[in-house]
């Protein structure tokens, strides 16, 4: 990696971002059908399908987070033509990795071999814009050859499995993409309304003697009815700022790359957004539940790979969640 200052001195015509060279994805064996939960949950199948679009989930049984994210990363690196050492930085998004401390790119780098500085953004199911927008930083300043963004979760490890309006709408892993210096990234927009009542996750507790207060279960807390409300308002208007930003229209846009957290809500945006055809609002979300920061690289790396980008199509990627947050970027592919 080369210091970015040096890299100001010698020039001022180099690229303002970044482009996506490669992106590879990585899910647990075991599928759960919505069907499988009914045997320990009050629910069905019909009740599932029709409230979030689900069909069924991959669950993690001997995996871990690490696991999919370097299944994810290797994919990337395959699918980019990049070998670890080209890679001057790993980023990883998740909410849900076997250790606080080391990040889950330092995980990834061990494994991969690679050389670089690593580290982890925690911001729920937008973790995966911010990740974008982080390296499009780094990319700004200068010296970075290529990165390694990944989004991993393994949501089952988290999840409150006797909690019905919970368990049933998420699933565990791990996207990726490999990026190289570029013009592609055109513009963002971060939204945080600071709130711990809708979504929370805790941390685990702690054993000091001398704490008092109450302490919550380190599983997923959600009120579904004010994430849903807060998700159908605030999407739209992420994608708005955004194209407005870029100087665009929202009939410039080729695809729309939402949270896959509930069909109902990418709906809603959908019939807002008349002049995106509804089809290309990408959705994968009845194969994999809501992945958290994963959904959104598991879904460019599906569309990648079927060859439905085409050179320079524009694509935003808008997520909402835990923070609570809502954020939105443009990118050509
Ligand atoms: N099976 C059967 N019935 C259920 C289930 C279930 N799995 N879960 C809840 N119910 C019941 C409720 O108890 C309620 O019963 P009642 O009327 O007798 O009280 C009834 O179904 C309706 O419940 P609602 O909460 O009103 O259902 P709704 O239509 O709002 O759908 C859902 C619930 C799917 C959770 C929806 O609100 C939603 O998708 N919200 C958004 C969630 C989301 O997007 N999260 C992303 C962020 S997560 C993160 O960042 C970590």
């Amino acid at each position: 990696m080369q210091d970015g200052n040096q890299m100001n001195e010698t020039t001022n015509t180099r690229p303002r971002s970044f482009k996506i060279i490669g992106t590879g994805s990585c899910v647990p064996e075991k599928v759960v059908t919505n069907e499988d939960l009914t045997v320990f949950l009050d629910t069905s199948d019909e009740w599932i399908r029709s409230r979030s679009g689900i069909e069924q989930r991959h669950i993690c049984t001997t995996e871990t987070t690490s696991d999919l994210a370097i299944g994810a990363a290797r994919n990337a690196l395959e699918n980019a033509h990049t070998t670890p050492d080209e890679i001057d930085m790993i980023l990883c998004a998740t909410i849900s990795g076997e250790y606080v401390c080391p990040s889950m790119a330092a995980l990834v780098q061990r494994s991969l071999g690679a050389q670089c500085p690593c580290v982890d953004l925690s911001a729920a199911c937008t973790g995966w814009i911010y990740l974008m927008d982080t390296a499009s930083a780094f990319f700004a300043r200068g010296g970075i050859r290529k990165m390694l963004l990944i989004g991993a979760e393994s949501m089952s490890r988290i999840l409150n499995w006797h909690d019905r309006s919970t368990a049933v709408l998420f699933g565990d892993g791990a996207g990726a993409v490999v990026l190289e210096p570029g013009d592609n990234y055109l513009a963002s927009s971060f939204v945080t309304e600071g709130n711990d009542e809708v979504i929370a996750i805790p941390t685990k507790n702690g054993i000091s003697p001398w704490y008092l207060n109450e302490q919550k279960l380190p599983l997923v807390h959600m009120d579904g009815q004010e994430t849903y409300k807060f998700a159908v308002s605030n999407l739209p208007k992420r994608v708005d700022e955004v194209l407005q930003k870029a100087g665009l229209q929202e009939e410039d846009l080729d695809w729309v790359i939402p949270h896959q957290a509930n069909k109902r809500i990418i709906d809603s945006a959908s019939r807002r957004m008349k002049h995106v055809p509804a089809d290309h609002f990408c959705v994968n979300l009845q194969k994999y539940g809501n992945t958290s920061a994963a959904s959104i690289p598991l879904l460019l790396d599906e569309w990648n790979r079927a060859g439905r980008f085409k050179e320079n199509d524009l694509l935003v990627m808008v997520a909402f969640g835990g923070g609570l947050s809502s954020a939105a970027c443009l990118v050509r592919w």
